[in-house]
């Protein structure tokens, strides 16, 4: 008796333990397809709230330029989104003299979702999480972590914030809004759990992973090692296509063929850091120090992606393909 007891009870832990094991808390949302060819654009820009300052105003100018003449679907912002510390609280003023009275064109009236930064986490997180900003700009949509699907498109949204240890280690003099991201270690687990169960479930043609610390850049911070400990893996194994980032102040396109392309769109205002890391000039196709953003196009069987300087000129493109199976 008392064995049959125990054996029920093992089995029931058992299935609590694969139910739980096999789902994902992971947001999930879908951005409608509106091209008859069913393809895709959107621009990318990061490291941008200065309230107009250090050329964010004449980036601004040329996104609606490039957004206008790609008809875009929507916008990725890959974090750092308010200097120099997030926001106080989802009345700070910042969020209009940073945003909505910056990026104002016609062609960038459309859906923004955007990541955090660290910048981000040294202010009230909550707040640019809230709905408030969402009702006082329908454009405004900004999580922790989700996945966006968009036909043939679905992109993973990651907070790679907590896996930076040196934020928990040796702050300096900067406070982070740690409070729902503590205990550390059950986030990152639970988050790169569902990261990989959600990629591994997809049926999309392209996935993309989108999220603010770089894996591999040149750039002034350097390979954020916890992530390419713990995500490129992640990455690798799912034959993820594009990896896209910002935190560093520049513009950047790393891969070799076949692989994951590492793509850095930091440029949305202060730039010019002026250092730049040795990397294999056959992995490191552009590196620009200064202001920018990205467009990219995706059809069934080409991803295009161009990168522009502030005053608009194409620093550099680069495609890549998927062949289809002709039997
Ligand atoms: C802004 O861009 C112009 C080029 O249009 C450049 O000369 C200037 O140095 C930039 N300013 C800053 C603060 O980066
Ligand atoms: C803004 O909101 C914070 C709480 O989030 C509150 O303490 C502060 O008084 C508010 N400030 C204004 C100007 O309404």
């Amino acid at each position: 008796m008392k064995i049959y007891v125990c054996f029920s009870v093992i089995l029931m832990f058992l299935c609590i333990f694969f139910i739980s094991g096999a789902l994902s808390e992971l947001e999930r949302l879908e951005h409608p397809v509106t091209k008859s060819d069913g393809s895709l654009s959107f621009l990318v820009v990061g490291d941008w709230g200065r309230k107009g300052e250090f050329n964010q105003s004449l980036v601004a100018h040329q996104m609606g330029i490039v957004g206008e003449q790609l008809d875009i679907d929507f916008v990725i912002s890959v974090g750092d989104n308010f200097y120099d510390d997030g926001l106080k609280g989802d009345n700070d003023t910042s969020f209009e003299a940073s945003f909505s009275h910056i990026y104002t064109h016609p062609s960038l009236q459309k859906q923004w979702y955007s990541v955090l930064g660290n910048h981000d986490y040294r202010g009230n997180v909550e707040a640019q999480l809230s709905q408030v900003l969402t009702q006082k700009d329908w454009r405004w949509f900004c999580r922790r972590s989700f996945v966006l699907s968009s036909g043939m498109v679905e992109f993973f949204f990651v907070d790679t914030n907590p896996f930076v240890e040196k934020y928990f280690t040796d702050p300096e003099d900067h406070t982070y809004d740690w409070s729902t991201v503590l205990p550390r270690n059950k986030y990152i687990s639970n988050l790169l759990h569902d990261l990989d169960l959600e990629i591994k479930k997809s049926r999309a043609t392209w996935k993309f992973v989108v999220g603010h610390h770089g894996i591999k850049t040149a750039g002034h911070h350097g390979v954020t090692q916890e992530l390419v400990d713990q995500l490129l893996p992640i990455l690798e194994e799912n034959k993820v296509d594009l990896y896209i980032n910002g935190h560093d102040h520049c513009l950047q396109h790393i891969g070799s063929d076949g692989e994951t392309q590492f793509l850095t769109s930091g440029g949305g205002s202060k730039a010019w850091r002026g250092d730049i890391q040795p990397w294999d000039p056959k992995e490191l196709k552009l590196y620009y120090d200064g202001q920018g953003f990205m467009s990219l196009h995706i059809t069934h069987s080409q991803a295009n992606f161009i990168y522009y300087d502030v005053s608009g000129n194409v620093l550099h493109q680069s495609s890549l393909s998927k062949r289809s199976v002709l039997l």
